[in-house]
Order: structure tokens, then C-alpha cells, then sequence
């Protein structure tokens, strides 16, 4: 069972996030019931270029991560310095910071079992003054967990309801469906891509950061060998507990698997189609009898996925996470101020039915102000 939401207290966190989009870090004040602001900034181009880089195996990794998790901790000080300008508080007033920081590794259960997010932790909390509570995957990993989704706690917190089943999709880089059954069991996962493999290519082609609502793969066909082959990954048909990120699904993977003469508005119809089917099917897997499906997350703004989404999901009613009072940018920034909050309160922030860990655990580390 999940945590439920602690009663609003004069408790003020901040939750800083960086998905694996990599379009920059969102951060929301949280007083542990609701939003009371938020401020996303993009990254500087050349940390967002080497954090991408990062995600692959490259020479002098040491010394380039350790460079990138001071660029990281800088950017979580700045957007911490403009959300308190924003907001109107002092340092002083906030209880602790749940900082995310920037995945770039995610084999829980490969090799020996890790999970890396970079950032430095002690930078953080030197220049932003304030406790931070970072590292709030490996304790889950360590405890034979996939340390992913970790939103799913917050999502039933949030979202879940006593009268009907409902889901809440994340469609951040990668997508993260949470299953909030009536009878307060909580399911969770990655359904795969969401806008990972869509940004890339529409990078590449257009030299756009993301597809705007869809208008580019609108233009194109969706390829059908070309979407059986990307289907056939076998992530797609494994039993949850599973998760992933840019390890398996990056531009290597998609031109491994794309024919010569392929489109690229054609390719994009393709990835759009991939990301709406993947996470469709994995729904009516998991939960048959969903008739309610909150969206959230960056890909919630795409209004051609949330149309083949409704298409590919006839009698699911969908909703923004925005009409129950949380905007999709601020969904899982909240959810880490949360776990930052659990932390505090020595409660445990992991669901072993969703990750798969031998129990429930604390999770997170900290860096005292
Ligand atoms: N108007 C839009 N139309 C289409 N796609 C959009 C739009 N706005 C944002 N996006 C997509 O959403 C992405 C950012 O989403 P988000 O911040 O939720 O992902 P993330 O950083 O990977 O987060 P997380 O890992 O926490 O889920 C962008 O990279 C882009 O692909
Ligand atoms: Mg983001």
C-alpha cells in the first residue's frame, strides 16, 4: 500500500526533476498536498549535448560524468534560486530538496545491478543552502528492485480514487504507466518510448527539439513492417516488474531496425504510433477493465498521441492530470519533493509490487544544508 498523502503542514519541499527527454529541469514548491509553483528551465546546450553523450559509452567517462553532475547541481541551484524568487520564500523556509538528478546508465538487472543519476549532491547543497535528498533510485535496486517507476506511490497518493480502476500514463522520454486498483493495490511500469525516439529523429531530420502536437508525423504514414519490427523488441512483451531508458531505446536501435527508402515523416508516423500501441496494449494487459486513463507528462501536450491514444482505447476515458489540479510539467517534480518527503518522515518511498524489491524501503541520501 502506498503512503497516503500527509496532511498539509507548514513543511515546504522542493522537487527538481530531469527525465530523460532531457529538455531541462522542472522544479515545483510542494507543501505536501499541492503545487504552489514551478519553473522549468532548459539546460545549457553544451551540458544537455554531453548529458545525451553520456548515455552511451564513450573515453574519460569518470572525469566527464563528474564534470556533468556539477553542471547538473549548478542548473538545480539556479532553477531552486528562480522558483524562491517566484514563490516569494527564503532558503530557510524549505523543509528539503528531492533532486533527481540525471540518469544516464539504467541496468538494474543487468551486469551486477546499478542505476546511475549524476549529480553532485554536496555542490548542490552548498550553493542552494537547503537539505538536498538525492539518489532515490539505488536503495530500491539495491533491494533487487528495477528502482523504476518510483511515480506510481505519488500517482495513487494523488490520483487514486475508492470508486473505479484508474491509470495514469508518463509520457516523459520514456512512457510509465501507474494501475490504481479500487482495492488499493498499485501497479506500475515502463511501457517504453514516449517522446525519446520521436525527439531524436525529428532532431536529426528538422533540427527541432520535439515534434510540436504531433504536426510532423500527422504529415506521414505509419510504416506497418516497420512498426512489427520495432514491436518485436522483446521489452515490449516482458511481464512487469520492468523499466528502462535510453540504454536500449536510442537512434542506434530505431536505424538498426529502419529499410532504405523509409520517409522520415513516415518514420515519425511510425515512432508515434509505436509510442500510442505499446502503451495502449501494455493498459489493456494490465488493467482490462480501465475505463479511466490520466495523462501526464510533456507528451500529454502532443495532440495527435493523446488522439491515437483515445483511438486505440475506445470506452478509457482520457483526462490531463492538469484537470485534477497538477499540469502535466508538474507530475513528477512533485512526486520527487514527495519522496524527498518521505525521506524526511521516515517513511518508505518505494512499492515493491511495482519495482519488484524484496520490501519496502527509505529511499534517497542525504546532503545537509
Ligand atoms: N507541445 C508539445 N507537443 C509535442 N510534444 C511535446 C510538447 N511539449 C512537450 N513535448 C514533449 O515532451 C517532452 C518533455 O516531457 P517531460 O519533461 O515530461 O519528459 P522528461 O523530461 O523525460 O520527464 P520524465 O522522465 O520525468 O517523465 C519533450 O521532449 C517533448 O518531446
Ligand atoms: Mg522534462
Amino acid at each position: 500500500m502506498a503512503s497516503p498523502l500527509p496532511s498539509k503542514s507548514d513543511a515546504l519541499y522542493i522537487g527538481l526533476m530531469s527525465g530523460t527527454s532531457l529538455d531541462g529541469v522542472d522544479a515545483v514548491l510542494f507543501d505536501g498536498q499541492a503545487v504552489l509553483g514551478h519553473v522549468h528551465a532548459p539546460f545549457p546546450p553544451a551540458l544537455r549535448d554531453e548529458l545525451l553523450a553520456l548515455n552511451a559509452p564513450g573515453a574519460n567517462e569518470l572525469h566527464r560524468a563528474a564534470l556533468a553532475a556539477n553542471g547538473i547541481a549548478r542548473s538545480y541551484a539556479d532553477v531552486t534560486a528562480q522558483l524562491l524568487e517566484a514563490t516569494g520564500h527564503r532558503r530557510e523556509d524549505i523543509t528539503a530538496l528531492g533532486a533527481h538528478g540525471q540518469t544516464v546508465r539504467h541496468r538494474p538487472d543487468g551486469f551486477d545491478g546499478y542505476t546511475t543519476q549524476l549529480l553532485n549532491g554536496a555542490l548542490l547543497a552548498e550553493q542552494a543552502g537547503i537539505d538536498v535528498v538525492c539518489d532515490l533510485r539505488s536503495r530500491d535496486v539495491a533491494a533487487g528492485g528495477q528502482g523504476a517507476p518510483l511515480v506510481p506511490a505519488f500517482h495513487r497518493a494523488f490520483f487514486g480514487v475508492a470508486d473505479r480502476d484508474v491509470a495514469a500514463l508518463n509520457l516523459g522520454g520514456i512512457a510509465n504507466l501507474s494501475l490504481l486498483f479500487t482495492d488499493g493495490s498499485t501497479g506500475g511500469f515502463d511501457t517504453g518510448p514516449a517522446n525519446c525516439l520521436m525527439d531524436g529523429w525529428i532532431a536529426r531530420h528538422r533540427g527541432l527539439a520535439f515534434d510540436a502536437d504531433g504536426a510532423w508525423a500527422a504529415t506521414g504514414q505509419v510504416l506497418p513492417e516497420l512498426l512489427t519490427v520495432l514491436l518485436a523488441e522483446s521489452f515490449f512483451a516482458l511481464a512487469p516488474p520492468k523499466s528502462t531508458g535510453r540504454d536500449l531505446f536510442h537512434l542506434d536501435w530505431l536505424d538498426a531496425r529502419l529499410s532504405p527508402g523509409q520517409a522520415p515523416e513516415d518514420v515519425q508516423a511510425t515512432l508515434l504510433e509505436l509510442t500510442a500501441r505499446s502503451a495502449a496494449e501494455a493498459l489493456k494487459a494490465q488493467m482490462p477493465g480501465a475505463t479511466s486513463l490520466i495523462a501526464c507528462g510533456g507528451g500529454a501536450r502532443n495532440g495527435r498521441l493523446m488522439q491515437r491514444l483515445a483511438e486505440l482505447l475506445p470506452g478509457v476515458a482520457i483526462t490531463s492530470s492538469a484537470e485534477l489540479g497538477l499540469p502535466v510539467d508538474q507530475v513528477e517534480a512533485a512526486a520527487f519533493a514527495w519522496l524527498a518527503q518521505c525521506f524526511k518522515e521516515k517513511r518508505p518511498g518505494n512499492l515493491p509490487a511495482v519495482t519488484g524489491a524484496a520490501g519496502l524501503r527509505i529511499l534517497g541520501a542525504l546532503y545537509p544544508s
